[in-house]
């Protein structure tokens, strides 16, 4: 199958570019389009058949399911059976935006979308392209991260390319995403809504609008430890071809440690990757040191992330070891994707002895 790719305007969107891709998903085929967290793969969300070629197309497990894509608050109520009176006011604090709810189903969303749960995912995109595709469609849209299953999330329309050309008709190139990784989910069937994936909607920020919010413990325990309870955050979703290794401690312990290890490797013949920051690159001493961005922009460092993850895929190193971006607000989140990436090798290393062990 031949991949057309389109790019869009944000400011000045052709609309007859959106109409292909809105046929494409009515007929029951599959679109990629951007949001404003990552690339995502559509089709509409109500149709077995269309939701099935989702899975086909990423190579994803089926019993991994997807989020559903919403343009208006009307199309959560005609899919969930109970709507809670938190997701009223979380809609009308962050939506449209980064943030999808857990709510239980009703009999119109099909368990091939649900990865036969009862409970569906609902979000409401903000990205312009994508509610125009929606509502252009007339669809409520599934659509997981267009990546094949395994490989970091798109922030841009080539890493969809790169992932999904021959299997796919359409993606719509937007240019690169505006905040890098996943949506925070919230899981509102629970006694006290649970956050199963951390992401630019914070535990404080929802806090702020609904009172108390649990995290799941199964996202910060190593994956063998608990079981977490959104499906897809129990595989080890991306691990990178080379040994990545996260140092942790006070700026100068971490920047001497890696410099250490890269000695180290390079003195076995292997080729050593760093993952630093503006503030820091210029002081390593890889053989690939690529800046996620700088510290003073976590927002910065969050939309990089999965590219430079990305790239060092392509460069042929054997060992990676990166800062640690534990930041104020959504550094939880960076952290999460980082941690399962590394599938959590942690050195923590403290500056008066420089001693190193293992958490
Ligand atoms: O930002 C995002 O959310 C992006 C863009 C495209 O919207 N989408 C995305 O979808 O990240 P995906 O499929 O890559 O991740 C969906 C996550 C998976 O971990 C899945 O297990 C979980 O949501 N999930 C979906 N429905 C669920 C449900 N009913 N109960 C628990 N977890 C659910
Ligand atoms: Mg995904």
């Amino acid at each position: 199958m031949e991949t057309k790719i389109y790019k869009l305007d944000h400011h000045a969107i052709d609309h007859e570019i959106i109409k292909k891709a809105a046929a494409i998903i009515r007929e029951g085929e599959l679109a990629a389009f951007p949001t404003e967290t990552v690339y995502g793969l559509g089709a509409d969300a109500l149709r077995p058949e269309a939701a099935k070629k989702i899975y086909a197309a990423k190579g994803r497990p089926s019993d991994n399911p997807l989020i559903v894509h919403i343009a208006k608050w009307q199309d959560l109520l005609y899919i969930a059976k109970d709507v809670p009176k938190e997701a009223a006011k979380l809609a009308k604090a962050f939506w449209p935006g980064p943030l999808t709810m857990i709510v239980m189903k009703n009999e119109k969303v099909p368990y091939e979308t649900t990865g036969g749960m009862d409970t569906v995912a609902v979000r409401m995109p903000s990205h312009p392209v994508a509610l125009e595709l929606i509502r252009e469609s007339g669809c409520l849209i599934a659509a997981p991260s267009a990546n094949a299953s395994g490989r970091p999330s798109p922030t841009l329309a080539e890493h969809v390319a790169e992932d999904l050309s021959g299997r796919i008709p359409i993606i719509l190139d937007g240019g690169e995403v505006g905040i890098g990784i996943e949506s925070t989910i919230i899981d509102l069937t629970e006694e006290t809504p649970l956050i199963l994936r951390p992401g630019y909607i914070t535990q404080e920020m929802l806090e702020e609008v609904i009172g108390n919010v649990r995290i799941d413990p199964g996202i910060i325990a190593e994956d063998s430890v608990i079981k977490p309870k959104a499906p897809g955050m129990k595989y080890r979703h991306y691990a990178p071809k080379a040994d990545l290794k996260i140092v942790d401690g006070t700026e100068y312990a971490v920047i001497s440690m890696i410099n250490a290890l890269t000695k180290e490797q390079q003195e076995q013949n292997k080729k050593v990757g760093v993952i630093g920051t503006d503030e820091t690159a210029a002081l390593y001493r890889g053989d690939l040191i690529l800046s996620v961005g700088s510290r003073e922009d976590e927002d910065e460092i969050a939309r990089h992330m999965y590219r430079i993850l990305r790239e060092f895929d392509e460069s042929g190193v054997d060992v990676i070891f990166s800062e640690s971006f534990s930041t104020p607000r959504i550094g939880q989140a960076i952290m999460n994707r980082l941690l399962k990436a590394a599938g959590h090798q942690v050195l923590m290393v403290q500056q008066n002895n420089g001693g190193r062990k293992i958490v």
